[in-house]
């Protein structure tokens, strides 16, 4: 069993047969369902809610991944914990007081994530790492899938790998942006365990395929 998680980004799915795209990915081999929720001011793209989060609840077993890509952030945390989300991730600059925003999610039962934009600095670890589940590296601007894999996200997620492994605290680390099944091993050996990849699987014709592809690149290096 491999200890990597492939994480579909709904983003570049079919809008108009969710359901129906959660079940298939699921059974194509997902790990976890990425759910992007972008709001027009954080991130220029206005994607969906909560309530569309709860639609989608039902449809499937696996952890619900959202990724909040909104300002401010608070006040919408405890609608997408009713909604039936299991991990919470959101970025430090849209939030006033980041540790705040952690207690929020924890105290709701989710695991919590910090998100780290390509120009966002690591030093918003310093005083949070040791409550955090998962650190989320992007590797594209926020906003939108089929972007491409900005390469110097290596040497930051090299940086957070290091930082986790002298915690000795199980946490994930998330890559968000450009990935496909040439550039997965890569991201891997610099230290990623999740990958989260959009137009890569909803984009091809099998989606099965295109997961095996990336898993026989992450067990072939
Ligand atoms: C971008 C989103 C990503 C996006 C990734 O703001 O956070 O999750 O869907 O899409 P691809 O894999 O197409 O880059
Ligand atoms: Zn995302």
């Amino acid at each position: 069993m491999s200890s990597f998680r492939i994480a579909p980004s709904l983003l570049s799915a079919d809008f108009s047969k969710l359901g129906e795209e959660v079940v298939a990915v699921a059974s194509a081999g997902a790990d976890l369902i990425h759910f992007d929720v972008m709001d027009n001011h954080y991130v220029p793209n206005l994607t969906f809610g909560p309530m569309v989060l709860e639609a989608i609840r039902s449809h499937t077993d696996l952890p619900l991944d959202v990724h909040l890509m909104v300002k401010p952030v608070d006040r919408l945390i405890p609608d997408f914990i009713h909604a039936g989300a299991n991990i919470i991730t959101f970025h430090p600059e849209a939030s006033e007081h980041v540790d705040r925003t952690i207690g929020l999610i924890r105290e709701g039962g989710c695991k919590v994530g910090l998100a780290f934009n390509p120009a966002t600095p690591l030093n918003w670890l310093d005083h949070t790492l040791e409550q955090l589940d998962l650190v989320l590296i992007m590797s594209v601007n926020p906003g939108f899938g089929g972007q491409s894999f900005i390469s110097r996200s290596l040497s930051k997620i090299k940086a957070v790998r290091e930082r986790i492994d002298i915690l000795e605290k199980s946490i994930w680390l998330e890559v968000d942006g450009g990935i496909k099944s040439d550039n997965i091993a890569a991201i891997s050996k610099a230290g990623a365990d999740t990958f989260v990849a959009g137009s890569a699987i909803f984009g091809a014709p099998d989606y099965s395929a295109a997961i095996d592809s990336m898993r026989l690149a992450l067990d072939e290096q």
